[in-house]
């Protein structure tokens, strides 16, 4: 189907791209910030490079174990070049997806995918829950590779893990969206949702992960072992058992689990790390949109305080859940809030085993969960609460990794100390531990015990004084120069009315554009509770004053926007997804950007998604041959009557359906992107 000049544009709302949900107040001025920031930044500029002269020269990155996205055990160093030698492809749209001349790409896990033997074909006017139970969620988001056997660097058979985000009902089922004329001094259509209890259902399975055998044939060919015992669905639906510091709080019961130890379901999983020991770490992150009638909560009731924090919904929510499952209406389960929003580990080698809420790591809108493990070390895990004016997060476990010992690790995330980044203008910063009883946390302040510090994570860090970021997404380490990259998709409320200011770390209000943030931690050490940082990229278009690329000829790089996602391989070049590109007005699409060498900031544009979809999830085998991208909201902008893709099965579909795809070389699907 193609699209009309008379179509109406969906607007649903589930990202909360701008929603502001900060505490907030004006930060300083525009000159006093960029005077500073401009005579600091040559004064950096030779600090990092002489940092990175020494890494490279030790090759201190290669002697970690770290867990990139989907390798485990990844870490060779950095080489000479950086092994790109693709041809940028144009800024563009279009209902395709498009990669670098020499690379192909194939749809690996479709939505409605079957995932087990006895699941049924996807059949998109006929679906059901128990269907969809079985087979590929929708709206995937973060993958992460598992070579098998485990321990192995295999990158022809391995157990691929993806996060579900959300569900598109009104691209996913027939009637749901009822289109009226304009609302008064409107020019757009009216829309309303009609979900029923079955298309509710569907959704809830819709959600989650899904975790699939995956093997690569002779020919390069990518495909699901159907009957692998390690296939697994987890869902909307599936129990959950709450670990850590806040199992157990008063704020965590409800009717159904009246010990605050057991939830069903995960929600929102957006990005997600792999860990040394082979499990994976999923972000639960805008898990307020499934929630309704806060109006209900006490004034003044921590419900209430956290909840407009949170932002949680005042009255019915978009989504109408709580029409049919009571757990969604506040009014009646009030806490049942407090039980989403956290950082979910799943063990992928055991089908069998319960997922588990790591309440040690917080509770926001969880982004990253990239680890960093050594041997006989505390294992440091970074994450981003992606909201507007919201914060950076590092995890410390308290017990040490075991390379030797799997099983010694499978609860470590359970103990250890949450941190939140403050980024100083003479570019230090600094990690606040969130403690109960340490600085401002303490029961006067509302904080009685470790429990509330972490169910109430954004008010502790409000409490601390924490650097507000412009929307915190993905965070992870180059295993070429052991740096850490934060990754701030955009923030177009800053300076903006009465929201903050510029700082720093976010010198631009607006932020219509996004940013990266390249961060060395003292000692090279992951635990450190301090560290230098400095701007990688300030994203945007070449001929804005304002953009930078690392100090790379503008005029040479493609340029983009909202950055969100990124991957590395293993030559240390950063590959950064994009979610809502405004370049040109181009699809979002995939850039790969070294961060070494002379053309450190060289962004080329190597892939892009079709209309309507966000570029989200990348990973590379560990041998870098297959590079794994989420497709996601294909489509999005229209309804299931007028849809405007039918995006990948084109004209045997009604719908569009997400789905992860693999890029591999064309002339020989097993050798190296990287490095051609
Ligand atoms: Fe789901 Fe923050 O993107
Ligand atoms: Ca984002
Ligand atoms: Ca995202």
């Amino acid at each position: 189907m193609t699209s009309t000049e008379s179509r109406p544009v969906v607007r649903i709302e589930h990202a909360e791209d701008e929603k502001v949900y900060s505490t907030n107040g004006r930060g300083q001025t525009f000159g006093e910030i960029l005077a500073r920031r401009l005579s600091r930044r040559d004064g950096l500029k030779g600090v990092v490079a002489a940092s990175a002269l020494t890494l490279a020269g030790t090759g201190a990155g290669a002697r970690l174990a770290s867990a990139q996205d989907g390798t485990p055990g990844a870490g060779t160093p950095a080489a000479a070049g950086t092994g790109l030698s693709f041809e940028a492809i144009p800024n563009a749209t279009g209902n395709e997806a498009v990669v670098a001349a020499g690379y192909q790409v194939t749809p690996l896990l479709r939505w409605g995918d079957p995932l087990f033997a006895d699941a049924p074909e996807f059949d998109v006017m006929a679906q059901t829950a128990a269907a969809q139970a079985k087979q590929v969620g929708y709206n995937c988001d973060f993958t992460g590779f598992i070579p098998l056997p485990i321990g192995s660097d295999a990158s022809d058979h391995g157990i691929l893990v993806v996060n579900h985000e959300y569900s598109s009902g009104e691209l996913m089922f027939p009637n749901y969206v009822t289109v009226g004329p304009p609302a008064e001094g409107d020019t757009d259509p009216t829309l309303t949702f009609k979900p029923t209890q079955e298309i509710v259902d569907i959704e809830l399975e819709a959600h989650g992960l899904s975790v699939a055998e995956i093997v690569r044939d002779k020919q390069g060919q990518w495909s699901v072992v159907l009957d692998s015992e390690y296939n697994r669905r987890i869902t909307g639906t599936t129990e959950m058992q709450v670990t850590g510091p806040a199992a157990g709080a008063d704020l965590l019961k409800t009717n159904a689990d009246p010990e605050g130890r057991t939830v069903i379901g995960t929600l929102n999983n957006c990005a997600g790390g792999v860990t040394a020991w082979g499990t994976v770490v999923s972000g639960e992150e805008n898990f307020n949109q499934y929630f309704a009638n806060a109006v209900s909560f006490a004034p003044d009731s921590v419900q209430a305080l956290s909840g407009a924090r949170y932002g949680i919904p005042e009255e019915a929510s978009d989504r109408q859940w709580e029409s049919f499952h009571d757990r969604f209406d506040l009014s009646k389960e009030p806490n049942e809030p407090f039980r989403f929003g956290w950082a979910v580990e799943i063990d992928p080698l055991d089908p069998t085993s319960t997922p588990k809420k790591r309440t040690a790591l917080g509770r926001n809108k969880h982004e990253g969960h990239t680890s960093v493990a050594v041997d006989g070390k505390p294992v440091a895990i970074y994450s981003g609460d992606d909201q507007v004016f919201d914060y950076a997060y590092k995890f410390v476990t308290a017990g040490s990794y075991s390379a030797s010992d799997r099983a010694a690790n499978l609860d470590l995330l359970d103990e250890g100390t949450l941190h939140v980044a403050v980024f100083s203008e003479d570019g230090t910063g600094e990690w606040l531990p969130l403690v109960q009883g340490q600085g401002e946390l303490t029961e006067a302040n509302g904080f009685a015990t470790q429990a509330d510090v972490l169910v109430n994570t954004r008010l502790a860090a409000d409490a601390l004084g924490a650097t507000k970021m412009d929307r915190c997404e993905d965070f992870e380490t180059n295993p070429a120069n052991n740096k850490v990259y934060l990754v701030c998709t955009y923030n177009n409320s800053r300076g903006v009315e009465d929201n903050y200011g510029i700082d720093a770390a976010n010198p631009r209000a607006p932020n219509a554009w996004g940013h990266v943030i390249e961060i060395t931690e003292a000692g090279d050490d992951h635990t450190s509770t301090t560290f230098e940082w400095a701007l990688f990229i300030t994203a945007g278009p070449a001929d804005d004053q304002t953009t930078d690329y690392a100090g790379f000829d503008k005029s040479l790089v493609s340029a983009f926007s909202a950055p969100d996602n990124v991957t590395f391989d293993n030559l240390g070049n950063v590959w950064i997804a994009t979610d809502g590109n405004k370049v040109d007005d181009a699809n979002d699409g995939l850039f790969a950007v070294p961060t070494e060498g002379d053309e450190r900031g060289y962004a080329r544009r190597f892939f892009q998604v079709p209309d309507g979809a966000e570029c989200s999830g990348p990973s590379f085998t560990p041998d870098n041959s297959s590079l794994f991208i989420s497709i996601q909201h294909p489509g999005e902008g229209g309804y299931f009557e007028e849809q405007i893709n039918t995006w990948p099965d084109n004209e045997s579909g009604l719908a569009p359906r997400p789905s992860v795809v693999v890029v591999t070389r064309t002339d020989d699907p097993t050798q190296p992107i990287v490095g051609v």
